[in-house]
């Protein structure tokens, strides 16, 4: 155990075997060990600052049916809601006047959002606001979509691939396939977008040899960011019943992900939020060094339930950010925190 976490602090890698051997064998000791490392990884490549994101929900319609989530296609009992133009703009002035420079447009897979409404708000927010970073996380669309989409001024791509289990996979998203969503991650990944990834933690039937499979996953697509978060179940949905994901195991995945990826932005999610009180701080104790706070109209939260008892954090509460980063000697840093890899390359050019 000791040469397997030596190596993956030293040389960021670890073959399957390893990686089994150690999930199948973490006594706390080593998992605290595990945490320590990866929490001294985050002060070697971003140092202790936490970043911060403002995220706006602005449809909670999808075409999807993911049997997770609260906003699949098949639950009627979500009231539904699109923002519109001036609705998006007047959140993202909120924004804007705290000082954001990440504004992340998360939505279902709602087809009312066309590219060429897309790329104008996303053309109009680039102009209004200077240095600001636009992060998309809509869903699967086409290449020439994603395209279109980098073309009008998008930054970065959220588009979590939720489990690297081909069987899990299937079962979980009808209609849908993980050679589709991987094939859209390279896409983003090729167009140019910082791209995160990620998976969900305790999903039903999951076992150490899939959590394993996300893991090798991320470190052959090396994505810029990496958002984990645990299952959590909804009542109107067909996993309800179902036991939530583990709040350590959760711990456990981002500290691996950080070692194995140094350099990754890595959220301390909503979803860790909600089922533990500590989750931003135990997040950062872990290896997690970003945060995204909601900016979403009041009415459109309690829409937006892709699960029950979502922790919203609102981007007022950043006095309470800062003290709780404070706790595990991180500080806020409003700048734009892009992925270092990115940022050399703008450099270059
Ligand atoms: N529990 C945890 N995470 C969920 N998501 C959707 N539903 C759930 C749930 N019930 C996650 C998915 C999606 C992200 C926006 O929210 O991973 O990509
Ligand atoms: Fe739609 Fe995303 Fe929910 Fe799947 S996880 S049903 S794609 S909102």
């Amino acid at each position: 155990m000791r040469y397997i976490l030596e190596k993956l602090y030293l040389k960021n890698s670890i073959t399957r075997e390893e990686l089994l051997y150690l999930l199948d064998n973490l006594e706390e000791k080593y998992r605290n060990e595990l945490y320590r490392l990866a929490y001294n990884t985050t002060l070697k490549t971003y140092g202790n600052r936490i970043f911060v994101r403002g995220l706006l929900e602005f449809t909670n319609y999808c075409r999807n049916n993911c049997k997770y989530c609260g906003l699949r296609r098949g639950n009627t009992k979500v009231e539904r809601y699109r923002l519109s133009r001036e609705e998006i703009f007047e959140s993202l002035e909120e924004g804007n006047k705290l000082g954001y420079k990440t504004f992340v447009l998360q939505g279902g897979e709602d087809p009312y959002y066309t590219d060429e409404i897309l790329a104008d708000i996303i053309k109009d927010i680039k102009t209004r606001y200077k240095d600001v970073a636009v992060t998309l996380s809509i869903g699967e669309r086409s290449r020439e979509s994603y395209e279109k989409l980098y073309n009008a001024g998008a930054d970065r791509f959220l588009l979590r691939h939720e489990t690297a289990t081909k069987e899990m996979y299937d079962s979980l998203h009808e209609g849908m396939s993980l050679e589709h969503r991987i094939e859209c991650l390279n896409n983003l990944k090729e167009i140019g977008y910082q791209v995160g990834a990620g998976f969900i933690v305790g999903l039903p039937g999951e076992t150490n040899e899939a959590l394993a499979d996300n893991l090798l996953f991320l470190k052959r697509l090396e994505p810029a960011m990496v958002g984990i978060g645990p299952f959590i179940s909804h009542p109107d949905t067909p996993l309800w019943g179902f036991k939530n994901g583990s709040v350590e195991t959760t711990l456990t995945m981002i500290s691996l992900t950080r070692l194995l990826l140094p350099n990754a932005l890595i959220p301390a999610t909503t979803a860790l939020n909600t089922l533990s009180s500590e989750g931003l701080e135990k997040g950062i104790l872990a290896g997690a060094n970003v945060v995204m706070l909601n900016l979403s109209p009041i009415e459109a939260r309690r829409k937006y339930e892709l699960y029950k008892g979502k922790e919203i954090t609102d981007i007022h509460q950043l006095k309470k950010i800062e003290e709780r980063a404070r706790k595990v000697n991180f500080k806020v840093d409003m700048g734009r925190g892009d992925h270092i890899n990115y940022k050399e390359r703008i450099k270059n050019v």
